[in-house]
């Protein structure tokens, strides 16, 4: 069964070398399309998977067609792809186009709608998907080896991929400003900015780490650091004065409120 990736840009590109990297299948039974052929070239020469710059040629040569395009897009790439669509199995990437649009714009595909994330270029993405109608467990391992070759997979229900959006496809960002932050109090207390970041990310590792490793929750470790009346209190009490607990809360919040109201277009 051979793959087509319509669309080649970053998260294609991260997709294909996973693939490639886990053998999840050969590099010649991936092809991608997109219209731009340097970028085809280059993809080309470091993955040895086949490209063309014909949506249909792609889409004509394989069972499963990966759909890696931006969302204003779809409708046109789709439209290229055409009839060769017919009766495959389709896994969009696509964030805030729903499994029922992508059967309006190709009506006899199986549809399977994925949500990676940034990390997906390090092989280290939260990705979660939700099956379409007639999605057979077949298509779902298939979703499951694409996917695992990034990182983690999550089966949802279509209504929680906002809430997904919210926090693991939008969460890379929230971590990123609280690594600034946390890099910017230890330079504010005469750390090195170098130092003061390469401590934030490994506590931030570390933690992350420490969470997965013992399956307790975070209160239970936050706990267990906190002694009475010591440091790690002086600073949890005025994050807690600050409302960072319940900004963060809102944050996943708003971010899902914003991908329904997208996927409402
Ligand atoms: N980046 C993320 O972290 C992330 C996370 C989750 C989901 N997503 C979703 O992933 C999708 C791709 O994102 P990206 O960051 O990889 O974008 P990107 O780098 O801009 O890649 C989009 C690719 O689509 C190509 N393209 C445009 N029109 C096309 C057409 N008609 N047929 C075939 N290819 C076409 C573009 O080619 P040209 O360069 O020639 O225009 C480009 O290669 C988006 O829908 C996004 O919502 C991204």
């Amino acid at each position: 069964m051979e793959y087509a990736f319509l669309g080649a840009g970053k998260m294609a590109t991260a997709i294909i070398h996973g693939m490639v990297r886990a053998k999840v299948c050969a590099a010649g039974d991936i092809i991608a399309a997109c219209p731009e052929p340097d970028l085809l070239e280059s993809l080309r020469e470091t993955t040895a998977i086949r490209v063309v710059t014909s949506n249909e040629e792609a889409a004509a040569s394989a069972g499963i067609i990966v759909l890696c395009v931006k969302p204003a897009d779809v409708e046109v790439a789709l439209a290229q792809a055409g009839r060769a669509l017919e009766g495959k199995l389709l896994v969009s990437i696509v964030a805030g186009v729903t499994i029922a649009q992508l059967r309006s714009l190709a009506p006899s595909t199986r549809v399977i709608r994925v949500m990676p994330n940034t990390a997906a270029m390090i092989a280290r993405s939260a990705t979660a998907y939700a099956c379409g109608e007639g999605v057979s467990s077949g298509d779902k391992e298939v979703a499951e080896a694409v996917f695992s070759s990034i990182g983690e997979v999550y089966p949802v229900g279509e209504k929680l991929m906002n809430a997904v959006t919210g926090l693991s496809g939008s969460g890379p960002a929230y971590v990123y400003l609280l690594l600034e932050a946390l890099s910017d109090g230890g330079v504010a207390c005469g750390l090195s900015r170098k130092l003061a970041l390469d401590l934030a990310v490994q506590t931030m590792l570390g933690a992350a780490e420490m969470v997965r490793e013992t399956s307790e929750h975070p209160a239970v470790l936050r706990e267990m650091v906190t002694s009475p009346a010591g440091t790690t209190m002086a600073g949890l009490s005025v994050l807690e004065a600050a409302g960072v607990r319940s900004a963060v809360i809102e944050a996943v919040r708003a971010a899902a409120e914003r991908a329904e109201e997208l996927s409402g277009k």
